[in-house]
């Protein structure tokens, strides 16, 4: 079978300007690619351009990045509301809310405004990349390529093919993740993938290892980090990747899986029913709204 050759991206369009929209954005726009992002709302766009500033900031201060290239980065970088902002671009990465209906009714409207030639790739941490490429007209040229929070930290990528998805497609987004200064790991369309897979359940259990008294939050983040070395204990991390994205992976895991050893903790719906989300709400098992977190637990 011949080989074809992998499809150059030049710009990049990326759907979403959340925590993980902003940092795909940030990382794309340093490695020199011109960058659209798009949301519903202009405020979330001027204050993820804000954000992005921000954390380039912080990397020129600590000697990582040359003032004169996040310079240059940051003009790369142009926000609008509407897909016609897409029509030039070579790939878009859709980073919405981890919701399927949501991210259908993204792709339904994109695709009108795409060349052609454009690839499309979902951030999404747990979804089908089979089943959402068939709300495009292209599945051999939808992937999935799920980065890591905080993306200008975290090296990983991983690319996940659908059913239908072509190689050059497959080797366009290694290419790209590589000039992104990323690893990229190649994970099958299951559910989780590979990152979610190992990662919720430990998270999940940490919720049961609290729900069931074992241990305080203070004791089960210490014990980890301390006793298995991980840069955060798993609560403090439920809290940074957002409690209600944790629920939703869980919940991927146990109807995709069939499996009664995902079952979410009913602790983690009860956070997440109190609107307790973590981070972004300033209370999940630690409150935020002080100077300190202080364990809610
Ligand atoms: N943008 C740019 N730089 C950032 C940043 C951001 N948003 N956040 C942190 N940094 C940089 C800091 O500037 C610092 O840089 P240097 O190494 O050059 O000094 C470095 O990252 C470390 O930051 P801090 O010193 O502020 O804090 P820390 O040492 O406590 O590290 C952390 C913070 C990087 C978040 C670390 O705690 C960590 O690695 N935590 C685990 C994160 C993790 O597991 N992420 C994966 C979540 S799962 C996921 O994303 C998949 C999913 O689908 C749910």
């Amino acid at each position: 079978m011949a080989t074809a050759s992998p499809i150059t991206i030049q710009t990049v369009g990326v759907i979403g300007a959340g925590q993980m929209g902003s940092g795909i954005a940030h990382v794309c726009a340093l490695a020199g690619y011109d960058v659209h992002m798009s949301d519903l709302d202009q405020t979330v766009l001027e204050r993820a351009l804000g954000l992005i500033d921000q954390n380039m900031t912080r990397q020129v201060a600590r000697g990582r990045v040359k003032q004169e290239d996040k310079d240059v980065a940051l003009k790369r970088i142009t926000i609008g509301t509407n897909y016609d902002l897409f029509n030039a671009t070579d790939f878009v990465i859709e980073a919405a809310t981890e919701r399927e209906e949501i991210k259908r009714d993204i792709f339904k409207k994109l695709i009108p405004h795409l060349k052609p030639s454009a690839m499309i790739a979902s951030n999404t941490s747990s979804i089908s990349i089979t089943r959402l490429a068939t709300s495009t007209d292209r599945p051999e040229h939808f992937i999935g390529m799920h980065f890591m929070n905080p993306v200008p930290v975290m090296t990983l990528v991983e690319v996940i093919r659908g059913i239908a998805t072509d190689e050059p497609t497959y080797q366009s987004v290694r290419d790209l993740s590589l000039k992104l200064g990323k690893t990229p790991v190649g994970a099958e369309d299951f559910p989780g993938f590979i990152v979610n897979r190992i990662l919720l359940p430990m998270i999940n259990e940490a919720i049961y290892t609290l729900h069931e008294g074992v241990g305080s939050v203070d004791a089960i983040d210490t014990a980890m980090h301390l006793g298995a070395n991980h840069p955060m204990g798993p609560l403090a991390l439920a809290d940074f990747i957002g409690l209600d994205t944790c629920l939703s992976i869980m919940q991927v895991l146990y109807e995709g899986l069939a499996d009664s050893k995902y079952r979410p903790c009913p602790l983690l719906v009860k956070y997440v029913e109190a609107g307790w989300l973590g981070r972004k709400s300033n209370r999940g098992f630690y409150d935020y709204r002080g100077e300190k977190p202080v364990p809610t637990r």
